[in-house]
C-alpha cells in the first residue's frame, strides 16, 4: 500500500448521465463559489453544459459514451483525477456500462472521493477535508494476489 497526498486544491472530475446532467448543474451552481476554487474536468457534454450554465472553467474530455469515462478513468490512474461527482442514471442502461463499472472500480483502487448522488456530494463538498491536504491509500503491484508466487 502506498500512501499519497491530495493538495488543498482538488482536482474533480464531473459527469452525468442525461437524465442526471439537470441536477448536476444545479448541484454545481449551488455550490459554485467552493467549488470555483478547484480544477474541474469532465466528460463531453456535462463539462460543457456546466460551463455554459455556470460560466466555470470545465475542461471537457470526450463524451462518456465515446470514451470520456476511461479518459477519466485513466486521468485518475495518473493521478491528475482525485475526486469525482458522478451521477449515474439508476433508472436507464447505457451503452457505455462496461465504461461506467470500470470508471467507478479504477476510483475505489485509487481511494478517491466520488459522489453518485446529490446527498454524498453535499456530504463531501461540507467536509472539512475539503479544505486540507488528505493522505490516501494506494494498492501497489505488491498487493495484487498472484498465482504461482510471482
Ligand atoms: P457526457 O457523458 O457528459 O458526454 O454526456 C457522460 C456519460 O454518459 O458517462
Amino acid at each position: 500500500m502506498n500512501i499519497d497526498n491530495f493538495g488543498k486544491q482538488k482536482k474533480i472530475a464531473l459527469i452525468a448521465h442525461d437524465h442526471r446532467k439537470k441536477d448536476l448543474i444545479e448541484w454545481v451552481l449551488e455550490n459554485k463559489e467552493l467549488l470555483s476554487g478547484h480544477f474541474l474536468c469532465g466528460t463531453g457534454t456535462t463539462a460543457t453544459l456546466i460551463s455554459e450554465a455556470t460560466g466555470l472553467p470545465v475542461t471537457p474530455y470526450k463524451s462518456g459514451p465515446l470514451g470520456g469515462d476511461q479518459q477519466i478513468g485513466a486521468l485518475i490512474a495518473e493521478g491528475k483525477v482525485n475526486f469525482m461527482i458522478f451521477f449515474w442514471d439508476p433508472l436507464s442502461s447505457q451503452p457505455h456500462d462496461p465504461d461506467v463499472k470500470a470508471l467507478l472500480r479504477i476510483a475505489v483502487l485509487y481511494d478517491i472521493p466520488v459522489a453518485m448522488n446529490q446527498s454524498t456530494a453535499d456530504y463531501l463538498l461540507t467536509s472539512p477535508l475539503m479544505h486540507e491536504e488528505h493522505e490516501r491509500h494506494i494498492m501497489t503491484v505488491r498487493d495484487i494476489p498472484r498465482e504461482h508466487g510471482l
